[in-house]
């Protein structure tokens, strides 16, 4: 991976669409796993058959919709252009495109549909799914198109082409690709229907496992994975967690775990500390299992990777995580922000959120992670159901974390994240350090300045 950052195992993260943007910036998504087997490896599919260049279709609306609806449609997610699609869903029949050229406000009846002032279908340039994208970005100079719809032999839409990822395209140097050039993707799996759920994974194309549980110190996940290498040898690689200190990365390391996360209580979203206190300070954590690893690395000549997951809010906190001995990390509410998460996007008091809840949510219900003996429901909560800013583009987060973690690096003179590891210097630092910064100053609010 170029980019050490990957999506949380998370219902409100790792959706098709965010692991296909995260493996373009050179990440890993993970594929949640509170779903049927036939669900989770019908999402893998749609990340491995997924064309680079080629983009889900995200903003779709019916050829019944209002030219209100359709502008608040464009305005939200400041795009200029939606599909009509006859359900309004990104793989519905191609109706045709309207854009923010297509109609004005205040010449046109807000209340008429959308089906009166988009372009159809059949006046249109399409692509069928076997185009390649070189001869797609041929269409698009040619024909001089913003959006090239490609559909396939029933009239469904399966992806577009945009005119303006040609450039962008052309910047993903570092996409997570696999030997046939198609996106990488991981994969959740739980330690009871794993016989059914791990084949048809592997199947489906998933590069990677990893065993979901808010508690990996347990025979088993020492089970799961001696499945896996009974089974495919070292072929599928399958990481294991999550655990908060030696013991447990021992147990798993054992055991074979390709590599081990590290986190329990810290999440975002987590209430497993309130409620049954379980958890340790996602530093304090961190510290024992990297000492365990790197001992174990001694003992035995086998580097196991960690991943620092749960409670990275900021850039810096992915700084400190690196420092303290992170092989990558993984993010649930950094990626639940951005306009490529599942989640829907709401308004609250006139800002713009994202939807994101917890897996041991009421709202998720997943009791594969949560197993509190309730069988099919879980008995109490561990996880809440909240808002998160809304952060934009995934591409545009990633590109900003990576570009500040590289400067992280480079102050403490390292090029490498194991260089960054034996070189960073950790110190603690008083409560009066954080009030330090920009305490004595009141900052400029731009948008109602009216001093310039
Ligand atoms: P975040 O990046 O701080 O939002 O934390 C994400 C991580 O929280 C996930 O990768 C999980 O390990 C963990 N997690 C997910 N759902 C829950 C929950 O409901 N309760 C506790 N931890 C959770």
């Amino acid at each position: 991976m170029a980019t050490p950052l990957t999506s949380a195992i998370m219902g409100a993260v790792s959706s098709p669409r965010l692991a296909i943007a995260l493996a373009q910036c050179g990440g890993l998504s993970f594929i949640h796993q509170n779903n049927t087997v036939e669900e989770q490896a019908a999402m893998v599919t749609a990340v491995k058959r997924h064309k680079a260049g080629f983009r889900f279709s995200d903003i779709n609306i019916k050829p019944s919709a209002t030219l209100g609806e359709v502008t608040i449609l464009l305005e939200s997610a400041e795009r200029d252009v939606a599909v009509v699609t006859d359900d309004g869903s990104p793989h519905g029949t191609f109706i045709g495109l309207i854009s923010t050229d297509d109609f004005h406000p205040r010449r046109h009846n807000l209340d008429d549909d959308v089906a009166s002032r988009m372009r159809p279908a059949a006046d249109l340039v399409t692509a069928p799914p076997t185009v390649s994208l070189s001869e797609a970005n041929t269409l698009i100079w040619d024909n001089r198109l913003d959006v090239l719809p490609i559909v396939d032999g029933t009239g469904a839409l399966q992806s577009i082409v945009l005119r303006r990822d040609y450039e962008l395209h052309k910047q993903f140097r570092n996409e997570s690709i696999d030997a046939e050039k198609r996106f990488r993707v991981g994969a959740g799996v739980n330690t009871r229907d794993y016989r059914e759920r791990i084949p048809a994974l592997v199947e489906a194309g998933a590069d990677l496992l990893c065993i979901d549980s808010s508690d990996g110190f347990s025979v088993w996940q020492s089970e799961t994975i001696a499945y896996v290498r009974e089974r495919y040898g070292d072929r599928v690689r399958i990481g294991a967690g999550n655990v908060v200190d030696g013991r447990g990365f021992r147990y798993l390391a054992d055991a074979g775990a390709d590599f081990v996360k590290v986190g329990i209580g810290g999440g975002s979203i987590c209430i497993t500390r309130d409620q049954k206190g379980i958890g340790r300070g996602q530093a304090s954590a961190l510290i024992d299992v990297v000492e365990a690893r790197d001992a174990y690395a001694r003992e035995t000549g086998i580097y196991v990777p960690l991943c620092c997951d749960g409670g990275l809010i900021t850039d810096s906190h992915m700084a400190v995580a690196f420092a303290l001995g992170a092989d990558f990390v993984m993010l649930g509410r950094y990626f639940a922000r951005c306009a490529e998460s599942p989640a829907p996007i709401v308004r609250v008091g006139g800002q713009l959120f994202k939807e994101y809840w917890g897996e041991g949510s009421n709202r998720a219900r997943n009791v594969t992670r949560y197993d509190h003996g309730g069988g099919t429901k879980l008995t109490f909560e561990e996880g809440v159901d909240g808002y998160v800013p809304y952060a934009g583009s995934l591409y545009d987060n990633v590109d900003t974390t990576i570009v500040k973690l590289k400067s992280t690096l480079i102050s403490c003179g390292a090029t490498t994240i194991a260089d960054f590891h034996r070189d960073a210097v950790l110190v603690p630092v008083s409560q009066q350090s954080f009030l330090q910064n920009t305490a004595e100053i009141q900052l400029r609010d731009l948008q109602s300045d009216t001093a310039r």
